[in-house]
């Protein structure tokens, strides 16, 4: 529900009722728009380029799927995972993550028979009820890669790269990219009996969120922010030295790749993801030159096993989702420009009720033939027209006064060179081309 503001305005019968966003939910304005528009449109070249097909999938899907897949005691799924029950009675969740709904939409489309891997790309709003905070959002907006089907390793090193590449194509090109493996079945129980019964020695010092996690998600102890925490980590059995020869295998061949592609990166033994599904490679994308530090850019991994859980056949995949918001915020730290936005070439300018009514006429006309036109027909003053068009800087204005509507024709003012010429409404298309090819042709000579 929006949240009211109820100003007193001294008369108990007249509250003045003001709307605003909920907490942690955002209006993003015209103004803004064009650095979204810089993201999606690299997302799109990228995931063409690396042939991703696009998949939009509901932003509310049923309580279970996350509870059995991003995991019931994860921080995501159990404190901040918006949930309702429909009018008949089904628990439903706005999603946190898209990871589960494309896993979901492969099985019930039955993706498997198609040519592997299965390669999906999505943009949209995700939901989580956290803090709110710069950086972290309750709506908040992913791009998300998925391919599903494969198993090798090099999988992971493109996906990694295509992450990398639509960083950089907006702009953001240091980028701390952090790995880890944190093993399959066959060793993480191992590994984690090493983990728990070193942890319990010290659980005293761990924090009560920690102590908790003993039982529930003991690897998850491994990234907890506390202070005394991060202590009893530092010294605590890793991962990478734990794997199984098929996950050292796995990770080793990774590296190399990331090597063979220049791509720098620091194994971080600490690194294990908030969520459950994660298998073998988990990495992170952070911006290098971040003076606050603690904002990751984007995150993924690799989970084989989740196709299986959610009732699928044994499938391996590989995926990653990055925060458009938190791209946005960089962009603009970082005094990267957004995308461009066509400039309108003419201004439409009119005086009085008929002018005005035939102008809509030639403004789809000019918009029909591809020529972006600008226009105030909310204003009445022909000056205050003319000074906007000269703000705009367009080539050319038409102007369509009280006898020029009755004449059927409109006066095009050449902005460049200051003639200007009368033409009749059936022509101004064509006219227009004419005069804007003219105007292009020289300034490319000067
Ligand atoms: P995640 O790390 O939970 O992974 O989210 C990915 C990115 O979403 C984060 O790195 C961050 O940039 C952004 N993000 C997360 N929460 C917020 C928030 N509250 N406000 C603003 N931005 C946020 C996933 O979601 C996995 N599904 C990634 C994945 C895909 N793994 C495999 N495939």
């Amino acid at each position: 529900m929006a949240k009211l503001n109820q100003t007193n305005t001294g008369n108990p019968s007249k509250k003045k009722i003001k709307f605003q966003t909920v907490r942690g939910m955002r209006d993003i304005l015209p103004d803004e728009q064009t650095y979204w528009e810089k993201i999606r449109k690299a997302v799109r070249k990228i995931a063409f380029d690396y042939n991703y097909g696009r998949i939009d999938t509901p932003m509310v899907e049923t309580v279970d799927l996350f509870e059995r897949t991003t995991g019931k005691d994860t921080d995501v799924v159990e404190k901040e995972m918006y949930k309702f029950e429909t009018q008949s009675g089904k628990k439903v969740s706005l999603r946190p993550e898209g990871t589960p709904s494309i896993v979901r939409a492969y099985i019930e489309h039955g993706m498997r028979t198609k040519p592997s891997p299965v390669k999906l790309f999505y943009m949209g709003p995700m939901f989580r009820h956290d803090r709110p905070q710069k950086g972290r959002y309750r709506q908040f907006s992913q791009f998300g890669f998925e391919a599903i089907g494969e198993q090798d390793p090099i999988l992971d090193a493109q996906i990694i790269q295509t992450a990398l590449r639509i960083f950089s194509s907006i702009g953001i090109n240091k980028i701390d990219l952090q790995i880890n493996s944190i093993g399959c079945k066959e060793c993480r129980p191992n590994y984690n009996k090493l983990l728990v019964s070193y942890l319990k020695n010290r659980k005293q010092s761990l924090c009560m969120n920690c102590k908790n996690r003993l039982k529930t998600n003991p690897l998850r102890i491994l990234d907890c922010k506390e202070e005394k925490c991060t202590q009893v980590v530092e010294q605590a059995p890793q991962s990478v030295d734990h794997l199984c020869p098929d996950c050292k295998k796995h990770f080793t061949y990774l590296l190399e790749c990331l090597d063979e592609l220049a791509i720098a990166y620091s194994i971080n033994p600490h690194l294990v993801r908030g969520l459950d599904y994660y298998t073998k490679t988990v990495f992170e994308f952070w911006a290098s030159d971040d003076k606050e530090g603690r904002i990751a850019l984007g995150g993924g991994g690799r989970y084989d096993y989740l196709i299986e859980k959610l009732g699928g056949k044994k499938t391996p995949a590989v995926g990653f989702a990055a925060g458009m918001d938190r791209l946005v915020d960089a962009m603009k730290e970082k005094g990267i420009k957004g995308a461009k936005t066509s400039k309108p070439k003419v201004f439409l300018a009119q005086l009085g009720d008929l002018a005005k009514m035939k102008s809509l006429s030639i403004f789809q006309g000019l918009e029909k033939a591809g020529i972006t036109v600008a226009e105030s027909f909310g204003r009445g003053n022909l000056k205050a027209q003319l000074k906007k068009a000269d703000q705009l800087g367009v080539d050319l204005v038409l102007i369509m006064g009280q006898r020029e509507s009755l004449d059927e024709t409109v006066i095009i003012k050449d902005m460049t060179g200051g003639n200007q010429e009368v033409v009749t409404l059936k022509k101004v298309v064509v006219e227009v081309k004419k005069k804007l090819e003219k105007i292009k042709k020289e300034v490319r000579v000067k």
